[in-house]
C-alpha cells in the first residue's frame, strides 16, 4: 500500500498569476527545503534529482496544478528514515489518516502533527493513538493539536492509554488540543512518570471531574481550557509540587478553591476564569513566583485585603465579575508590593477606594468599575508612577481634581482613562498627559464648552474621546480636533452648525443634540480627503438638521458602514447615488420629510442589514429588490407606499428579515398571496441557537473591539412605541397594520416559529384566523383587530403561553372564546366589537367569578 500526504502550500498559492510551468519562487522554496534536509545521496530516489535545471513540476514525487503551484509531495520514503528523531509536519496542509509509516520511526523523540486543519482533518484512527504510544517508545514530545483522534469509540482517550505509564515512560509533553476527544479525565496519564505538560483544551466533550492527584507528580503544566470538565478542584492538587501553570478557563468547575493551592511554590500562572468557583480566594503567600491569577467570572466571595496581594512577584490579578463584597481592608506599607495589574470590576466592594491602591508603585492597570465604591475621590491621588490604565466608572463616586496647573501631569503615566458616571462637573486638567489616547468622560455633569486644550493633549495623542451624555453646548474656539478616530458627542446640548468631523475619524456620533442648518457641503470636501475615507460610522440623528442629503455622502467608495440621519427635518429626495460596492450596513433616515422613491442604486449595498426610512413622505411600491441579501430590519412605517406585496422573484429569496414594519401606508393587496415559508430569518430562529440568543445587531469597526455601533429601531407594540436600543438578533416582528390588505391570513404564517410580534390590525382581512398561529410558541404580541375576520377563535391560540398582548376586537368573530391560562388574563376589550363571542372574559358572570375568587 502506498500512503502519502498531500501537501498544499497555501500562502504561496493565493496571489500568483497563471503559468503552467513551475514558478521560480516555488522552485527556490523547494530547493531550500531540499538543502535543509540531510539525506543519503546514494539511496535517495527522488530528492537527489531535484535541481535548478529542471522544471520543478517534473521532479519525481512532486505534483503541480495547472498554474505551476506545487500541490502535492510524495513522502512514502519516510519510513526509511529509521534514525529520524524529530519530525515536524505542523501547519503544512496535510489531510487524512496519519500514515502507518510513521510507526516505523522508532527513534522519534518529537512528533508534531498539529494544526493541519485547513483543508480537512488529519485523523489518527488506524494507526490510532494507542499504536503510536506502543511503537514510539523514545517519544518525549507529542503534539497532536487539531488531529481527530476520536476514532469511533466512546471514551477514546481513556481506553487509548491503558499502559501509558509503562510504555511511554519518556513522554514529557502531550498536547491534545481540539482532538475531538470524548470521555472522562484520563487518570492513567497522571501515572506517566515523566509527563510535564498536558494540554487537553478545546475538547468540549471531555467531561466528568478531576481524579485525585498522586504525590510527586512531574506535571508542570495542565491546560484544560474549553472543556466540559466539572466538579471541584481536589485538595490533592497540592501533591503536584512541580505545578507551575494551571489553566482551567471556561469549564464547568465549581466549589471552593482548595487553600492547599497556596502551597504550590512553583505556581506562576493560574487561570480559573469562566467557571463557577465559590468561596473566598486563597492566600497565595507561599507561591512567591505567582505572576498571573485570572479568576474572572466565577462566584467568588468574601472580602479582599492587601494580604491577597502581598508577597507575589509582579502579579496580575483579574478578579472581576465575582461576588466579592465589603470594604477592602486598608494597609499602609505596600509601596514595595509589585502588583502590576488589578481588576476587581463588577463586584460588590463598598466604602471608599482604599488608599493603598494608589501607593502600589508597580501598578499599571487598575480597573475598579461597577464595584459600588463610594465617597469623594481626588483624581490626583493616583500618583502611581507606572499607572497606564485607570477605570473608575459606574461606582457611587464623586470624582474631583484640582484645577490649578502644577506644571506636572495630573496622573503621571496614564494612557487610558475611563471616568463614566463619576459625577464630574469639570474637565480634569489633563493637558500634560503626554500619552493619553483614550478618554471616556461619558455620563457626567460636564457643562459649557469643550476646552480646546483637549486637542493638544500629548501633541494630539488623543484618539478616542467619549463625551456622551453630558450638558456640553459648544467648543471653545479655535477648535481643531487633530487625530481623533472616535468622537462621541451623543446626548449633549450642542447647537448651531455641525462641526466638520476630525479628518482621521472612524466613528463620529453627533446625535441627540440641537444642531441646526443643513448638513454642510464642506462635509464632501472633508470626505474627499484621502484619510477621511476611513469614516465608518456617521450618526447625526435626533438633531434639528434641515436641507437635503448631500449626494456625496453616498456616492463615493467610502467605507461608510453606518449612516444615521434619522429624526431631523431633512427634506428632498434620497439621492440615487449609492456607489457600486457600497459598504453600508445601516441606513437610518427615519422621521424626516423625505419624498420620492427608494433609490434603485441601494441594491449596490449588499451588506445592508438595517433600512429604516419610516415616518417620511416617500411614495413608492414595495422594495422587492432589497429583500435579497442580508437585510434584517426593514421599516417603511408611515409613508405613502402603495401597491401589493407580491414580489416576483425576490420574495422567493427572502431570507434574513427579522423585523418588518410597513404599517400606515397605502399597501393594497391580497394577503393570502404572501408566502411566509421563505422568511428564514423568522423561521429558523437564530434564537434556537443558544450562543446567539444574547447577541445584538451591531457594527464592529477596527478601532474598538466588540460592538462599535449598536443599531436602534422603534417598534410599535401594545399601542406604545418601544425603542429597541439594542436589536437582539433573535427579536422578530411583523407589522402590516393600517393598510388596505385584503384576503385571508395565509396558513404559512404558522411557519414563522420564532415570531415575537404580529400586527395585522386595521386592514380588510377576511376569512378565519388560521389555527397555525397556535404554532408560534414565541409569540408575545398579537393584534388582528379592526378587520373582517370571521369564524371562531381557534382553540390552538389558547395554548400560546408566552402571549402577553392580544387584540382581536372589531372583527366578525363568534363562538366561545377558548380557555387557556394566558387567555384568561386579557380584558374584555381584547374581544369587543365582534358578532357574538361568549365565554370568559366577555361574560359578565366571569367578572363575578373572578371578583369572588379574589
Ligand atoms: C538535474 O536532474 C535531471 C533529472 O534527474 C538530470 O538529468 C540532470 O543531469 C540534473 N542536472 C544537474 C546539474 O545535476
Ligand atoms: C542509523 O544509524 C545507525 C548508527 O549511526 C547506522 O548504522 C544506520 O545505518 C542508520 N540507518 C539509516 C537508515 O540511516
Ligand atoms: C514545528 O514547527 C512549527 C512551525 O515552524 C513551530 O511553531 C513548532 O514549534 C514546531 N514544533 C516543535 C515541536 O518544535
Ligand atoms: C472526528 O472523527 C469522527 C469519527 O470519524 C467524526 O464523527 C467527527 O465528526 C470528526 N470530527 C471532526 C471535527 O472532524
Ligand atoms: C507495554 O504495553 C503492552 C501492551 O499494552 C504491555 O503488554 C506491556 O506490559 C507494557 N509494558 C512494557 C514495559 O512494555
Ligand atoms: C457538558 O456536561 C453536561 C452535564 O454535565 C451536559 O449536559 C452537556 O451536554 C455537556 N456538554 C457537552 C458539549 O458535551
Ligand atoms: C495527595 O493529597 C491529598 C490531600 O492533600 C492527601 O490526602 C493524599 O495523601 C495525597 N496523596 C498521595 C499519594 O500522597
Ligand atoms: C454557581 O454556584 C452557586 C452556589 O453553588 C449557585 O447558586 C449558582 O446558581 C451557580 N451559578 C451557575 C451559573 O451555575
Ligand atoms: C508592613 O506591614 C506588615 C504587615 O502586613 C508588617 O509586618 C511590617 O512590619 C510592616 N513594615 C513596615 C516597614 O512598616
Ligand atoms: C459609603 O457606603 C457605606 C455603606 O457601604 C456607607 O456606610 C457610607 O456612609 C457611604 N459613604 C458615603 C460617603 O456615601
Ligand atoms: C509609562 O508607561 C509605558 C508603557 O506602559 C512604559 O513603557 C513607561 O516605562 C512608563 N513610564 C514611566 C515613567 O513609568
Ligand atoms: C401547526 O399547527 C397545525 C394546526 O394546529 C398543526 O396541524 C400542524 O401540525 C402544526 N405544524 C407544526 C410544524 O407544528
Amino acid at each position: 500500500m502506498k500512503t502519502f500526504f498531500f501537501l498544499s502550500i497555501f500562502c504561496i498559492t493565493c496571489t500568483l498569476p497563471a503559468f503552467s510551468q513551475c514558478l521560480d519562487d516555488q522552485k527556490s522554496l523547494w530547493l531550500g527545503l531540499r538543502n535543509s534536509l540531510i539525506f543519503d545521496l546514494s539511496t535517495s530516489t527522488k530528492l537527489v534529482h531535484w535541481n535548478h535545471t529542471e522544471d520543478c513540476c517534473s521532479w519525481d514525487g512532486v505534483e503541480c496544478d495547472v498554474f505551476g503551484h506545487v500541490i502535492s509531495l510524495q513522502l512514502d520514503g519516510l519510513s526509511n528514515l529509521a534514525n529520524l528523531t524529530h519530525l515536524n509536519l505542523s501547519n503544512a496542509g496535510f489531510a487524512g489518516q496519519v500514515p502507518s509509516e510513521v510507526l516505523r520511526l522508532k527513534k522519534l523523540v518529537s512528533l508534531d502533527l498539529s494544526d493541519n486543519h485547513y483543508s480537512s482533518i488529519v485523523k489518527l484512527e488506524n494507526p490510532d493513538l494507542e499504536m503510536l504510544v506502543q511503537n514510539l517508545k523514545e517519544l518525549k514530545e507529542l503534539y497532536l493539536d487539531s488531529v481527530n483522534i476520536s476514532a469511533q469509540r466512546n471514551d477514546c482517550l481513556a481506553s487509548a492509554v491503558p499502559d501509558f505509564s509503562a510504555n511511554f515512560s519518556r513522554l514529557t509533553t502531550l498536547i491534545l488540543t481540539c482532538c475531538s476527544l470524548l470521555g472522562s479525565f484520563p487518570q492513567k496519564i497522571l501515572e506517566m512518570p515523566s509527563l510535564q505538560n498536558l494540554d487537553l483544551s478545546g475538547n468540549m466533550q471531555l467531561s466528568g471531574s478531576f481524579p485525585q492527584f498522586p504525590r510527586g507528580g512531574s506535571l508542570r503544566t495542565i491546560v484544560l481550557t474549553n472543556t466540559n470538565f466539572s466538579g471541584s478542584l481536589p485538595d490533592s492538587i497540592s501533591n503536584l509540587t512541580m505545578l507551575s501553570r494551571l489553566e482551567l478557563s471556561n469549564c464547568r468547575f465549581f466549589g471552593p478553591i482548595p487553600p492547599t493551592i497556596g502551597t504550590l511554590t512553583e505556581l506562576t500562572y493560574l487561570d480559573i476564569s469562566l467557571n463557577n468557583f465559590t468561596g473566598s480566594i486563597p492566600l497565595f503567600h507561599l507561591s512567591k513566583k505567582l505572576t498571573y491569577i485570572d479568576a474572572t467570572r466565577n462566584s467568588l466571595m468574601g472580602s479582599l485585603s492587601a494580604m491577597h496581594f502581598e508577597g507575589l512577584s509582579n502579579p496580575k490579578l483579574e478578579l472581576d465579575n465575582n461576588e466579592f463584597h465589603g470594604q477592602v481592608q486598608e494597609l499602609s506599607n505596600l509601596s514595595s508590593s509589585s502588583l502590576q495589574e488589578l481588576d476587581v470590576s463588577s463586584n460588590h466592594l463598598e466604602g471608599p477606594i482604599p488608599k493603598f491602591f494608589s501607593e502600589l508603585d508597580q501598578l499599571t492597570v487598575l480597573s475598579l468599575s461597577s464595584t459600588k465604591f463610594n465617597g469623594t475621590v481626588q483624581l490626583e491621588m493616583f500618583k502611581n508612577p507606572n499607572l497606564d490604565t485607570l477605570d473608575l466608572s459606574h461606582n457611587d463616586l464623586f470624582v474631583q481634581s484640582t484645577d490649578s496647573d502644577s506644571g506636572f501631569p495630573l496622573l503621571p503615566n496614564i494612557s487610558w482613562l475611563k471616568l463614566v458616571s463619576c459625577q464630574l462637573q469639570r474637565f480634569p486638567n489633563l493637558l500634560r498627559q503626554s500619552r493619553l489616547w483614550n478618554l471616556d468622560l461619558s455620563s457626567n455633569e460636564l457643562r459649557g464648552e469643550v476646552p480646546n486644550w483637549i486637542w493638544e493633549i500629548g501633541n494630539g495623542s488623543l484618539r478616542y474621546l467619549n463625551l456622551f451624555n453630558n450638558l456640553l453646548h459648544g467648543f471653545q474656539k479655535p477648535c481643531k480636533f487633530p487625530s481623533l478616530r472616535v468622537l462621541d458627542l451623543n446626548s449633549n446640548q450642542f447647537q448651531g452648525e455641525l462641526p466638520i468631523p476630525p479628518l482621521s475619524s472612524r466613528s463620529v456620533d453627533y446625535s441627540h443634540n440641537f444642531f441646526t442648518n443643513s448638513i454642510p457641503n464642506d462635509i464632501c470636501v472633508f470626505l474627499s480627503n484621502a484619510s477621511a475615507t476611513a469614516l465608518q460610522v456617521l450618526d447625526l440623528s435626533a438633531n434639528a438638521l434641515t436641507g437635503g442629503i448631500p449626494p456625496c455622502l453616498l456616492n463615493k467608495n467610502w467605507k461608510l458602514g453606518v449612516l444615521n440621519l434619522g429624526r431631523n427635518n431633512i427634506s428632498g429626495t434620497i439621492p440615487d447615488t449609492f456607489s457600486v460596492n457600497c459598504s453600508l450596513q445601516t441606513l437610518d433616515l427615519n422621521n424626516n420629510v423625505l419624498k420620492g422613491k427608494i433609490p434603485g442604486s441601494l441594491v449596490n449595498c449588499p451588506s445592508l442589514e438595517v433600512l429604516n426610512i419610516g415616518n417620511n413622505r416617500l411614495e413608492d411600491t414595495f422594495p422587492c429588490m432589497l429583500l435579497k441579501n442580508s437585510l434584517r430590519v426593514l421599516i417603511l412605517r408611515s409613508n405613502k407606499f402603495y401597491g401589493d406585496l407580491q414580489c416576483t422573484e425576490a420574495i422567493q429569496e427572502v431570507s434574513n428579515l427579522q423585523i418588518i414594519d410597513i404599517s400606515t401606508n397605502n399597501f393594497r393587496g391580497d394577503m393570502s398571496l404572501v408566502s411566509f415559508s421563505n422568511w428564514r430569518g423568522m423561521i429558523s430562529a437564530s434564537g434556537n441557537n443558544q450562543s446567539r440568543s444574547n447577541q445584538y445587531l451591531c457594527y464592529g469597526f477596527s478601532e474598538i473591539s466588540g460592538c462599535g455601533y449598536q443599531d436602534t429601531v422603534t417598534v410599535t407594540m401594545k399601542g406604545l412605541e418601544i425603542e429597541l436600543t439594542k436589536i437582539l438578533i433573535i427579536f422578530t416582528s411583523i407589522d402590516f397594520s393600517n393598510n388596505k390588505l385584503y384576503g385571508k391570513i395565509p396558513y404559512s404564517i404558522g411557519d414563522l416559529k420564532s415570531l415575537y410580534g404580529l400586527n395585522l390590525s386595521h386592514n380588510e382581512l377576511k376569512g378565519s384566523i388560521p389555527a397555525s398561529i397556535g404554532n408560534l410558541t414565541q409569540l408575545g404580541f398579537l393584534d388582528l383587530s379592526v378587520n373582517k375576520l370571521t369564524g371562531t377563535i381557534p382553540v390552538e391560540l389558547a395554548s400560546l403561553t408566552s402571549i402577553s398582548f392580544l387584540n382581536l376586537s372589531h372583527n366578525r368573530l363568534f363562538g366561545k372564546i377558548p380557555e387557556g391560562p394566558q387567555f384568561q388574563t386579557f380584558s374584555a376589550a381584547s374581544f369587543e366589537g365582534n358578532l357574538g363571542l361568549y365565554g370568559c372574559p366577555v361574560d359578565t358572570s366571569c367578572k363575578k367569578k373572578r371578583s369572588k375568587s379574589i
